[in-house]
C-alpha cells in the first residue's frame, strides 16, 4: 500500500454524478465504488448509460454534476490524457485505430520507447512480444490495422490499453467482435489482471461471461444505477430483471415451416473464392430462415460478402430469383433485391454524422425521388416508421446518428431494410451489441419479414438463441460446408461439433 491511501475508500467512486446530452439525460445522479483489484461489470440495456459511465472514468465526457473521486481524493478527469495520468485507460466499444499503421505502431502509439527521432523500433517489438506472450493475444505486429478483420482489430484495442500499464482498464463490450475462443481468452486475462490488482470496468451484453467475470456487478437503467452488489448473488434472471425492470418472457415466436411451393430465392452452385470458401452449394426459398454457422474464419462472413457483391466469387454460379446472379458490387446487389446487414456497422454501414432518418433511408432514396429531388415528408415518414417498428430508443430520426448507443445504431440498421422490401436479407450477427431486450424484438423481425415472404440468410454465432428461429443451419469449417441441420432439432452441441469437426465419423 502506498503512502496516502487509505484502506476504506473504494479506488474509483462516482457520486452523484449526471450527464446530459442536449435533452438526454444520459446519467442521472450516479454513484457507484468500485474497489481495487476487482472485475465490476457493469450491465444495463441500449441507451441505459454504460458506455458514458465508462467515458466518465475515462476522462472522454466531462460530468455535468457529481464528482469522481480516486482513493478517496477528489479528481477533475478532464481529457483521455489526464485520465491515463492517472493510470485510467479505456478500450472503446467503437474502435479507434488507424487503419494505415502497423499493429505494433497502433499499439504503442504516444508511449513508444525512446524519444523524437529516437524512436526505438526494436525495444517496442520486444516489449510486444512480452505483452503478446503474457496475455495470449497474438496477432502479427507487423501487419498494416487496415486490413484486419474486426475481431482482430478488437484485439489490437485491447493490446494497446494494457500495453498502456493502466491499473484501471474500463472495457466496453471487449468480446461483442471477439470468437468465443478468443472471447474466454480475454476472460481469463481479465481474471490475470485483477489478480495483479489491475481494476477491470467491464461492460457486456453477455450475462453468462458477465457471471463468470464479474466480482461485482452494476446494474443500470435509464441513467440511473438499480443497484450494485456481489455477482455471487445474481443470476441471468435476476440480472435481466434489474435491467429491464420486469421479468423477460424470452420466448422465441412460434417458428412456422416453409411452404412447399415456397419458390428458390438464392440458389448457390459449387461457388468457390480462392483463400475464402470452396464448393458451396445451398438453395434459400421465399420465407426461410438459413443460418450461416462456424468459426470465425470458417467463410461465413465471406460468403456473405459474395452474395452482397463485394468480393467476387473465383469460380461457381449464383441465382436470384431464378436468373443468373454476379454483382460486381454491392450497388448492384441492392438494385437486384439484397439487402446487408453488416457485421461492423459503424464502419461499413453507417454515416455517423448525417442524422438517423437520413441513414435509414440512404439505401434506397430512389424509392421516394420522381425526379432526383428528395421529397422530404414521405421520406421521413417511412423512416420514422421503420424507426418505430424496430422500437428505436434514445433519439429520433432528427438525432444525429453519433448521438445514439450502440445498440440503438445496429436496429437503424435493421429499420432501413425494413421499407426497401428486398427479396433477400442478409444479417452478419445482427443482434451483436444489441441488449436481450431488443435482441428478442431482433429475432421476432426476422420471423415477422420471412412469413412475408423474405429469405434470409443469417450469419451468427449466437447459436443457441439463433436456433430457436432457424429453418436451417449450415456449418461451415475451413471453407467448406460441412452439414446441415434441422433448425427445430438441431443443439447447440451438434453445431459445435460440426463446427470443429468432432462429429462422430
Ligand atoms: N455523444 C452523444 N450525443 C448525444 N447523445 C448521446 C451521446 N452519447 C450517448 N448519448 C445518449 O445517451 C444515452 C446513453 O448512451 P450510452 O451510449 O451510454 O448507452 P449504453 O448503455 O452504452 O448503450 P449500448 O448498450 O447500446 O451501447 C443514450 O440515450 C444515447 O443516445
Ligand atoms: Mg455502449
Amino acid at each position: 500500500m502506498k503512502q496516502g491511501e487509505s484502506t476504506d475508500s473504494p479506488q474509483i467512486e462516482c457520486i452523484g454524478v449526471t450527464k446530459r446530452f442536449g435533452g438526454t439525460v444520459a446519467l442521472d445522479e450516479v454513484s457507484v465504488k468500485i474497489e481495487r483489484g476487482t472485475v465490476h461489470a457493469i450491465v444495463g440495456e441500449n441507451g441505459a448509460g454504460k458506455s458514458t459511465l465508462g467515458k466518465a472514468i475515462a476522462g472522454v465526457h466531462a460530468p455535468d454534476e457529481g464528482s469522481i473521486r480516486l482513493d478517496g481524493v477528489e479528481v477533475d478527469l478532464k481529457s483521455p490524457h489526464i485520465a491515463l495520468k492517472h493510470s485510467i485507460t479505456m478500450v472503446a466499444q467503437e474502435l479507434s485505430l488507424l487503419p494505415g499503421r502497423s499493429v505494433l505502431e497502433n499499439v504503442y502509439l504516444g508511449i513508444e520507447a525512446g524519444r523524437g527521432p529516437f524512436l526505438n523500433a526494436a525495444e517496442d517489438l520486444r516489449r510486444y512480444h512480452d505483452l503478446v506472450e503474457q496475455h495470449g493475444l497474438s496477432l502479427d505486429p507487423n501487419a498494416q490495422v487496415g486490413n484486419l478483420s474486426v475481431a482482430e482489430q478488437q484485439k489490437v484495442e485491447i493490446l494497446r490499453a494494457l500495453a498502456r500499464d493502466a491499473q484501471i482498464i474500463i472495457m466496453d463490450e471487449p468480446t461483442a467482435r471477439l470468437s468465443s475462443d478468443e472471447a474466454k481468452s480475454l476472460v481469463t486475462t481479465v481474471r490475470h489482471l485483477s489478480k495483479r490488482g489491475v481494476t477491470v470496468v467491464f461492460v457486456s451484453h453477455f450475462l453468462d461471461e458477465v457471471l463468470e467475470v464479474a466480482d461485482n456487478i452494476t446494474v443500470m437503467r435509464n441513467g440511473q444505477v438499480i443497484r450494485t452488489g456481489p455477482a455471487a448473488l445474481e443470476s441471468k434472471a435476476s440480472l435481466i430483471e434489474g435491467m429491464v425492470g420486469r421479468s423477460l418472457d424470452s420466448a422465441f415466436p412460434p417458428r412456422r415451416g416453409v411452404p412447399e411451393s415456397a419458390a428458390p430465392v438464392l440458389e448457390l452452385d459449387r461457388l468457390s473464392r480462392e483463400g475464402a470458401f470452396e464448393d458451396v452449394s445451398f438453395t434459400i426459398r421465399a420465407g426461410e430462415i438459413v443460418v450461416l454457422a462456424g468459426l470465425v474464419g470458417s467463410g461465413r462472413s465471406e460468403i456473405a460478402r459474395a452474395v452482397f457483391g463485394a468480393d467476387r466469387p473465383t469460380s461457381g454460379s449464383m441465382k436470384l430469383n431464378g436468373v443468373n446472379h454476379s454483382p460486381r458490387s454491392p450497388k448492384q446487389a441492392i438494385a437486384s433485391g439484397i439487402g446487408m446487414i453488416p457485421e461492423a456497422r459503424r464502419d461499413q454501414a453507417l454515416f455517423m454524422q448525417r442524422t438517423v432518418g437520413d441513414n435509414i433511408s440512404l439505401a434506397h432514396l430512389d424509392k421516394y425521388t420522381s425526379t432526383g429531388i428528395v421529397r422530404g415528408g414521405t421520406e421521413s415518414a417511412a423512416a420514422a416508421g421503420a424507426a418505430a417498428d424496430v422500437s428505436l430508443t434514445g433519439g429520433t430520426i432528427t438525432s444525429m446518428m453519433n448521438e445514439l448507443s450502440g445498440g440503438n445504431q445496429q436496429k437503424s440498421i435493421f429499420a432501413r431494410w425494413l421499407i426497401s422490401t428486398p427479396k433477400l436479407l442478409i444479417a452478419d450477427e445482427p443482434t451483436r451489441g444489441v441488449d436481450v431486450g431488443a435482441k428478442l424484438g431482433i429475432y421476432e423481425l426476422i420471423v415477422r419479414l420471412a412469413e412475408e415472404g423474405l429469405a434470409m440468410l443469417i450469419v451468427s454465432s449466437e447459436i443457441e438463441e439463433v436456433l430457436g428461429i432457424a429453418h436451417r443451419v449450415l456449418v461451415m469449417r475451413q471453407g467448406r460446408l460441412v452439414g446441415e441441420l434441422d433448425g427445430a432439432n438441431a443443439t447447440d452441441t451438434d453445431v459445435m461439433e460440426l463446427a470443429f469437426g468432432l462429429e462422430a465419423a
